[in-house]
């Protein structure tokens, strides 16, 4: 593959809600971002993505966009923006913004437009389909639960809603509409922002047939996904996207696109792919059968998710380029999910997590908060939770005759809500997020973990990662690091992970001891040199690495 600048970047997701306010309203700002530029700056990441602020209703917490050119008030403005995105260039950091074009808000003016007049133009920016007998088109479930179809008052009609119902989803057969999107997402990248991670692409293309199918649930309906999700068709959509916006600035974009087979990567990810990279969420998902339902839990060992993501990193490395991560603000804290023993919920499991995936090929991601072994947030009752997602769950879990304590079980799990509190600074009273109460909770464990006492504390898992991002992108091992060959180590035991990454000079070897038993490694090759541990040295014997719980490291095995 070509060596392209996004290569060597190293992603900071920001949840702005939840990282730092600083007008005291209890929500997360743009000035809050630019307050903390310095932290940012001295973790070493280099460029970050802020997840949607564009005018919003905030039902989904901005994946609901009202006006795809104006900033939510509660953010700040459009001058806050140019004056982040100026700042930011003093060190260097580049600025990806969230892409969500499946749906609008149901405020937006095209929406508003389309529902009061059925002779509205606006009408076929979107999907209304006539009621069949009375009822919905057909027995579609959308991801947030319920039927796809949203009744218009008054008119035997209904509009379809992948999501929550206060996101209709835009119609793109249409292509003055297509050409509408375009238009905003130049005017977007003419302000200098290095690119977009983009949201929810892969259920542009709908199965225009519109069918019912078999039900899959107690309900009556059957998920969307079988319809909506990377269908065919879908590529001339994805194609014309590229060639219309992306493609004209050399800026990054990373796929949100669930639902891609690995003998389809080519078309996403390969030389003339239509992104940059693309997250995989097969391995990430290794604790239940769907991203969207929460109730189908699995029982997941070291073994199955070492053979997920080994084959994950193959399947990437044929054609294009990965995009690492392990928490979002979709998902769990990853030491929650991850570290299964909660004595080792803390640096060491915080520690060997990081180490698994910062070196995989692709580019590293860091979700806020993850730099410091934040972990999930248990709630008692359910109207503790803002997230939709995890309201639909609760119910939906009743509903397919779980008793209220699982549902709680499973969204306590699960919830989004999890890695959306917001981020401790320090100790103080809101963990110096704000000096009001936030517009949710923050984690108890705050007082502990936060920013100000693991900079104070030089083996914290904040030093840790600036360790990580310091090896891979500013060592003598970076070029390895970032552009080297990945290959999986198989003859190890079930619960090591190790992979080597190479190129002609050197070799690396990761290894990682994913329990919380002792075990050793082989090491043929006993002409190594230690690199880091998070043990901070190694107990070796001749030929073995005697790995104690959690334990990781990497090592270069001289050549
Ligand atoms: C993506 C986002 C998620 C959002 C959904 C609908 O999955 O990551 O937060 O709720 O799309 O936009
Ligand atoms: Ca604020």
């Amino acid at each position: 593959m070509n060596v392209q600048w996004w290569q060597k970047e190293v992603i900071y997701q920001i949840y702005p809600r939840s990282f730092k306010d600083t007008n005291n309203d209890g929500v997360g700002d743009i000035n809050g971002i630019i307050e903390k530029l310095p932290y940012l700056n001295s973790l070493g990441i280099t460029m970050i993505w802020i997840c949607p602020i564009f005018k919003s209703p905030m039902v989904d917490n901005g994946y609901d966009i009202s006006d795809y050119k104006d900033i939510n008030s509660e953010f700040g403005s459009l001058n806050d923006l140019e004056t982040l995105l100026n700042k930011a260039k003093q060190y260097d950091i580049k600025i990806m913004l969230d892409l969500v074009v499946n749906h609008t808000s149901d405020e937006h003016e095209w929406f508003e437009a389309a529902l009061n007049d059925p002779a509205s133009p606006y009408r076929d920016y979107y999907i209304f389909k006539e009621g069949v007998n009375g009822a919905p088109p057909n027995n579609w479930r959308s991801i947030f639960g319920g039927s796809v179809w949203e009744k218009v008052v008054g008119e035997d009609m209904y509009y379809m809603h992948v999501f929550d119902k206060k996101q209709p989803d835009l119609n793109f057969e249409n292509p003055k509409l297509r050409e509408e999107i375009y238009h905003m997402i130049n005017w977007w990248l003419r302000k200098g922002l290095a690119g977009f991670r983009i949201d929810s692409i892969t259920f542009l293309k709908k199965d225009q047939d519109f069918e019912s199918l078999t039900a899959d649930g107690n309900d009556g309906l059957v998920t969307c996904k079988h319809k909506t999700r990377n269908r065919p068709g879908i590529e001339l959509f994805l194609k014309e996207l590229k060639q219309q916006t992306f493609e004209k600035f050399d800026c990054i974009t990373v796929g949100e696109a669930p639902g891609v087979n690995y003998d389809e990567l080519t078309d996403f990810i390969g030389e003339d792919g239509y992104f940059s990279m693309i997250f995989d969420f097969k391995y990430t998902d290794i604790d239940v059968e769907s991203g969207s339902d929460w109730f189908k839990r699995t029982n997941w060992t070291t073994e199955e998710y070492k053979k997920l993501l080994f084959e994950s990193q193959e399947a990437i490395q044929k054609v294009g380029w990965g995009a690492n991560f392990i928490e979002n603000h979709d998902q769990p804290r990853a030491l929650s999910k991850l570290v299964k023993d909660p004595s080792y919920q803390n640096f060491v499991g915080g520690s060997a997590i990081a180490m698994l995936y910062f070196f995989l090929r692709g580019t590293p991601f860091i979700y806020q908060g993850q730099e410091l072994g934040m972990t999930n947030f248990e709630r008692q009752s359910i109207d503790q939770f803002n997230d939709i997602s995890s309201i639909d769950n609760f119910h939906r879990s009743i509903e397919e005759g779980f008793t209220e304590e699982q549902a709680m079980e499973f969204v306590n799990l699960r919830s989004r809500d999890n890695t959306r509190t917001p981020l401790p600074w320090n100790d103080q009273k809101f963990g110096g997020f704000s000096k009001t109460k936030p517009w949710i909770d923050l984690i108890e464990n705050y007082k502990t973990i936060n920013v100000q006492i693991e900079e104070n504390t030089s083996s914290s898992l904040l030093n840790f990662y600036r360790e990580l991002i310091q090896l891979r992108n500013h060592s003598k091992y970076s070029q390895t690091l970032i552009y080297g060959n990945f290959t999986a180590h198989r003859e190890t035991n079930e619960n090591i992970i190790s992979y080597f990454r190479n190129d002609q000079t050197t070799k690396l070897q990761i290894i990682v001891n994913l329990s919380n038993k002792h075990n050793d490694i082989d090491i043929k090759n006993t002409n190594y040199e230690l690199i880091l541990d998070n043990y901070g040295a190694v107990e070796k014997t001749e030929n073995k690495i005697k790995l104690r719980p959690y334990e990781a490291l990497i090592i270069e095995i001289k050549i």
